[in-house]
């Protein structure tokens, strides 16, 4: 991999037509009220159920830029009565939907994934309004996004079953794949696009049909894919939105309402245990794409330009906040000076700023709160001996920023070692033997991600097969694509998102045995 030109965070996506970068936007600095659209009517502010644009039954609530407080849009705030509506609509829709066959399903998918492209400026605007990340990478998102659409459209003509050998002269045996039902769906704030994409996509190709609740905090970009989805001739019903504030009412509905055949949650592994919990009534199918712990291991025969660049993408996309984002970066001694200055430089080149300026690369948290985590986090590393190379408190630019921080001299009994930081701090370790590094990796109850940095390449397969993680990712900061299995092992996760394997979360298996056949 040396040699190669790298630009770290500028890298982090590349969609179907390549890195998405966003000139026309370089000046649209106005969001809040005054968010510049080419096309207004993709900003949508009710639930959207049956295909129909419908009020919440709890009246309002505000959606706000993290980056300068400013009220983006006021939406509906919907109720547990909402999504029940929205399951029955599910559940009618199901039965046509169903039946469709699937090179029609294919092609109302291919048109979604059409217009969603077509519209990724406008949709990427609306994400950096609510959620912060600098635009380049919201409509990097945006395309990733639409690549699980185009991905499952094609894979939705792919349910074969299987003819088995027979067990008897007068029998045949066969299995069949068939949509799981109505799934329903609560997505996170830190993907407010490519996490519903990665869901609908599959559910939708595999003839399913969902009731989507998206973070509270992000609901307009979930509102301006149903719009192109409606656009796209995707009948009423099959896709369904309810947003607003009450989560764990409108959870509870898409967790145990009878009509309900899976439940799929991206978000924190605290929170999917919950809802876990609320699946087991009804013995509903379950995904959970839950929190992480991810090492970032340098070893000694990296090539140490690259693997800081790498460790910059996975540690700063999207301000530290996802659930891939490296936690913990070990480095082995004898390249430890060298790999902390060379990041540490890296990380005082970030430029923090409002996600609409063209020269940020390192927007705002989520809410002052996520703020106040990372001043928690410090605190306790601090007292605990960790030494901060530079960053390490609130940013001057207020509301919801933090700097970007190093921290080195981190041991196992500090926060940021054992819990997920879901923010801009590096903090880094250091180890001595790859049987060390290793060990010390594994040393989590998460098992999401993990990265590491070598030049031999029987080291390459060793530590991967070592890795007690659902993805590896050597001599890399990025490995998210549509077409591979994206899931945690231990309490990361149950079930993958992406590939043959995200598809086939949607379906049962029915086994047919056909009796009295002549022989
Ligand atoms: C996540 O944070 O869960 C999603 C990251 C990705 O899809 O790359």
């Amino acid at each position: 991999m040396s040699g190669q030109p790298r630009n770290g965070l500028n890298s982090l996506f590349s969609g179907p037509g390549g890195v998405i970068s966003c000139p026309e936007f370089a000046n649209a600095r106005e969001t809040g009220r005054m968010l510049k659209l080419k096309d207004p009517s993709l900003l949508k502010t009710s639930n959207y159920i049956n295909g129909e644009w419908l009020p919440g039954g709890a009246g309002v609530v505000d959606v706000s830029n993290p980056a300068n407080g400013e009220i983006v849009a006021s939406i509906a705030n919907g109720n547990a009565a909402d999504a029940e509506r929205a399951v029955e609509a599910a559940a009618e829709a199901f039965r046509s939907w169903s039946r469709m066959p699937a090179k029609q399903r294919a092609v109302l998918l291919r048109n979604w994934f059409n217009l969603l492209m077509a519209n990724a400026d406008d949709l990427g605007a609306i994400m950096t309004a609510e959620q912060g990340k600098p635009l380049f990478e919201s409509v990097g998102e945006v395309a990733y996004g639409a690549s699980f659409i185009e991905y499952y459209a094609e894979e939705s003509k792919r349910a074969v079953g299987a003819t088995i050998p027979t067990v008897a002269n007068d029998r045949r045996l066969q299995t069949y794949k068939q949509p799981v039902g109505v799934v329903g769906c609560i997505t996170p704030w830190n993907f407010p696009n490519a996490m519903i994409a990665r869901k609908a996509g599959p559910a939708l190709g595999a003839g399913c049909t969902i009731v989507i609740k998206p973070a509270t905090e992000t609901p307009l970009s979930a509102l301006s894919m149903c719009e192109l989805a409606d656009r796209a001739g995707i009948p009423k019903g099959v896709i369904n939105v309810v947003v607003g504030a009450d989560s764990s009412g409108i959870g509870q509905v898409l967790t145990q309402h009878p009509k309900i055949g899976k439940f799929t949650f991206t978000g924190s592994t605290r929170v999917g245990k919950i809802l876990m919990q609320q699946c087991a009534e009804g013995v509903k199918k379950i995904s959970l794409e839950l929190g992480g712990n991810a090492p970032f291991i340098v070893f000694d025969d990296a090539d140490i330009d690259a693997a800081v660049s790498d460790c910059m993408a996975t540690k700063f996309r999207n301000c530290g906040q996802t659930c891939v984002c490296t936690n913990r970066i070990f480095v082995q001694s004898g390249v430890a000076d060298e790999f902390t200055s060379k990041l540490q430089a890296a990380i005082e080149a970030l430029n923090v700023g409002d996600g609409f300026d063209d020269a940020v690369t390192t927007g705002p948290l989520v809410s002052e709160t996520a703020v106040g985590e990372m001043v928690d986090f410090m605190a306790d590393a601090e007292s605990k001996g960790a030494k901060v190379e530079t960053g390490g408190g609130k940013h001057a630019l207020g509301n919801c920023f933090f700097e970007p921080t190093l921290v080195t001299n981190v041991s196992q009994d500090m926060r940021i070692a054992t819990e997920e930081i879901f923010g801009p701090i590096a903090a880094v370790q250091t180890f001595d033997t790859e049987d060390e590094a290793i060990e010390r990796a594994n040393d989590t109850e998460y098992g999401l991600a993990a990265y590491y940095a070598t030049r031999d390449v029987g080291r390459v397969m060793r530590v991967a097969e070592r890795l007690e993680y659902g993805i590896v990712c050597s001599n890399s900061g990025v490995f998210s694509t549509e077409v591979a299995p994206f899931g945690g092992w231990k309490q990361s996760g149950i079930g993958s998102e992406g590939g043959s394997e995200g598809m086939a979360e949607f379906y049962e298996t029915k086994f047919h045995s056909m009796g009295g056949i002549e022989s």
